[in-house]
């Protein structure tokens, strides 16, 4: 026994199971949940079937994660294609190139680079790519990187309230809240997850050091008392995925991606985007619409939503919104 009880409660237990208990994993799996370590891809058939992957294409992923989407665009692309993996993250990344390399994509047909999808065009320029044929973008953050406590992403585990993607870039979420003002907070809470007791909670939070996710958890339940428990949950999240857009700049570094994304494409190509917040959509949605405006993109498509089945399968599937679209052909 690894542990004790039935079944493992720890993540870094969880962990080591993955891939050793097929069994735990697939009962995992039919209760809609995703195994620790591990994380399911959204909308594939959909997200293949915007991008049409063809053998020969030079294909960008610029959210690697856990390689799922990479994993169903490689064997597209054989023969003599190839998948520039990008990603922020450099502790989930090197062990996604050598999930993906035991699955026989070799150094030919798989380039993996820790990189920010801002800086597209230099990517692509360092691995030699003018430009590509799809570029998928599939926002946001992992199961994997939620699941780990150390990490700080969710109230659910008990852990440091840090939330950097890349550890090794900026301030983690705990110095970022005590070192904004009441104000600032305010509207970092409305601009980045619509919070409605924004009010409420800046004044209180602002300033404060809390040093982990339960910390700040229970300091939001203290300053909402009388709030339905459910109401204070959502705002509890919310609160979350503020700070973990401000701490990771998610919103700079996605304009960037959608203006560079023009010159990345070849004519004809194609990109696809799964967004997970109206944050995050509504700067997609614009982008495109402008870029079609302006005759770059000749088709736009979205936003589409995950099947009923999957939504059932995969809760988190149930906010994603799929936008993609075409270069136009000169
Ligand atoms: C939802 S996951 C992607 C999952 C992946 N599509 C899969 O099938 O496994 C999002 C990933 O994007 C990465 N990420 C988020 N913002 C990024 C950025 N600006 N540049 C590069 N990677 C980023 C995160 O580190 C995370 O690994």
């Amino acid at each position: 026994m690894r542990y004790s009880g039935k079944y493992p409660r720890r993540f870094e237990e969880k962990y080591k199971e993955h891939g050793h208990c097929g069994e735990t994993v697939a009962k995992v799996l039919a209760a809609g949940k995703t195994p620790a370590g591990t994380h399911r891809p959204i909308m594939v058939a959909e997200i293949l079937a915007a991008l049409d992957p063809q053998p020969g294409d030079l294909a960008v992923d610029g959210t690697l994660g856990y390689g799922g989407h990479a994993q169903a665009l490689l064997p597209r692309l054989l023969p003599h294609g190839r998948l520039l993996g990008l990603d922020t993250d450099p502790i989930e990344l090197p062990k996604t190139e050598s999930r993906l390399r035991a699955l026989g994509f070799g150094m030919e047909t798989l380039t993996v680079v820790r990189s920010n999808f801002a800086g597209l065009p230099q990517a692509l320029w360092e691995a030699g790519i003018e430009r590509a044929d799809l570029i998928l973008a599939d926002l946001g953050v992992s199961s994997m990187q939620l699941d780990d406590p150390a990490r700080g992403f969710t109230v659910k585990h008990a852990g440091p309230l840090d939330m950097r993607m890349n550890p090794q870039r900026r301030q983690p979420a705990s110095v970022l809240l005590q070192r904004l003002g009441p104000a600032a907070l305010r509207q970092m809470l409305e601009e980045n997850a619509d919070e409605p007791r924004a009010t409420a909670l800046a004044p209180a939070l602002a300033g404060q050091l809390f040093s982990t996710t339960t910390e700040l958890a229970n300091a939001i339940r203290r300053i909402l008392p009388g709030v339905p428990k459910e109401d204070c949950d959502d705002s509890i999240r919310r609160v979350f995925q503020a700070l973990r857009i401000a701490v990771n700049e998610e919103f700079s570094a996605l304009e960037m991606f959608l203006r560079h994304l023009p010159a990345c494409l070849k004519p004809g190509g194609r990109v696809a985007v799964l967004t997970f917040h109206s944050g995050e959509d509504r700067r997609v949605k614009k982008a495109f619409e402008a870029a079609a405006r302006d005759g770059i993109f000749g088709e736009i498509v979205g936003p589409q939503r995950a099947s009923p089945e999957e939504r059932r399968a995969n809760p988190r599937s149930a906010s994603a919104k799929l936008r993609w679209a075409r270069r136009a052909a000169l």
